[in-house]
């Protein structure tokens, strides 16, 4: 049976969630304060950790990490209170699996609790190796590659905003295709928007729409990407391209998840799950005063950052092979195969580059 603690100072809170929990088939425990919770997971093994904030003794966002340390590394899950999900980010990006607000409802809570629960589950079959993923032609099995599935499929079982950066042609877009397609959201749509090709005067257009008559030959209202997302994921491939005054207004369209179409009166809302992708370096371009820093921060809740192939020799053969029955198939002749010395040529030529750099 798995078993969850629970830190939080409010006992109504426990009631609620231990009801939950046990009509999940699962044991509940309850601690109030930092230190009875710590001491108790160093002594006994719990699946997961339902962490408050505002502590007695602390802030719970402190001790995320110590809490992930310990012999049966549960995963921690943070409580926060309404609408300030600030906080919660930094501590999905330092380890915790995820966040939910207290006021959710029951539904929202038991989604994430047996979402983590089966990653562990399936985890612990596996041992090592990453959780059962639909792979979608996703190829690798080096060890820095099954790290990345690994993260992968932690960002494909939560709701927190993705950065995948990496060199041009690491899988960037490969990558948010199957975050999107093992997350819930594999029923909505995937949409896709190339920041690097938005012309700055109909970016907003674009992105937002517009009510009918708001420009010549705007004859009906047009919806916009945001809104197709809506229920589905948002992929913003090269965002850091995005024109300085569009960073600005998406900002805020992130923080309240609500846009508004041009020309409109009213904001209205879109569900959707933001991935974006990179292969310039944003921490330089901030430093640079040429990307928002506090977008920087909302995007990369989740970071993945993907290796380059000269990073994962081992990989050459698999990818080889895979893209080269493609082929094949795709032009109807006869499966092909390579020579050993095609594959050797390969890894000397990436290991040479990587001896130059
Ligand atoms: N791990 C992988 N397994 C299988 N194919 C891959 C993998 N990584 C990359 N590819 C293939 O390499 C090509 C480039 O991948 P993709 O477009 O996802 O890269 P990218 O990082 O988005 O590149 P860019 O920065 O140029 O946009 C695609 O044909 C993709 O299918
Ligand atoms: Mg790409």
């Amino acid at each position: 049976m798995e078993r969850i603690l629970i830190i939080d100072d409010d006992y109504a809170v426990f009631r609620t969630l231990a009801t939950l929990i046990t009509r999940m088939g699962c044991e509940a425990a309850w601690r109030k304060t930092l230190n009875e919770g710590l001491s108790e997971v160093e002594h006994a093994a719990y699946d997961v950790v339902l962490l408050d904030v505002n502590l007695p003794d602390g802030s719970g966002l402190d001790v995320v990490s110590r809490l992930r340390k310990v012999p049966s590394h549960p995963e921690v899950i943070i409580m926060t209170g309404f609408g300030n999900p600030d906080g919660a980010e930094i501590a999905v990006k330092n380890g915790a699996w995820d966040y939910i607000q207290k006021a959710a409802s029951p539904q929202v809570v038991t989604l994430s609790l047996k979402r983590v629960l089966n990653y562990r589950k399936e985890k612990c079959r596996l041992g090592t190796k990453p959780v059962a993923l639909k792979m979608n032609g996703l190829i690798g099995s080096s060890k820095p590659m099954t790290a990345c599935f690994d993260q992968l499929a932690r960002a494909a079982s939560g709701e927190a905003n993705v950065l995948i950066s990496g060199e041009t042609g690491t899988g960037k877009e490969i990558f948010a295709r199957a975050i999107h397609a093992n997350s819930s959201r594999c029923n909505g749509s995937m949409v896709v928007v190339d920041c690097a090709a938005l012309p700055e005067t109909l970016v907003e257009c674009l992105l937002f729409g517009h009510e009918k008559g708001v420009y010549t030959g705007a004859d009906k209202a047009r919806q916009g990407l945001v809104a197709q997302a809506d229920g589905g994921t948002l992929f913003l491939d090269e965002v850091g391209e995005l024109p300085p005054a569009i960073q600005r207004v998406f900002l805020r369209v992130l923080q309240e998840r609500r846009y508004r179409p041009v020309g409109g009166r009213n904001e209205l809302p879109s569900n959707f799950r933001l991935v974006a992708a990179t292969n310039r370096d944003l921490d330089k371009m901030v430093a640079e005063g040429r990307f928002r820093k506090d977008l920087l921060y909302r995007i990369r809740t989740i970071n993945i950052t993907l290796p380059s192939l000269k990073d994962r020799l081992d990989d050459i053969k698999p990818l080889t092979l895979y893209h080269l029955s493609k082929l094949c198939e795709r032009y109807g002749i006869e499966n092909k195969s390579v020579s050993p010395d095609f594959i050797d040529a390969w890894a000397i030529m990436n290991g040479r580059e990587m001896s130059v750099n």
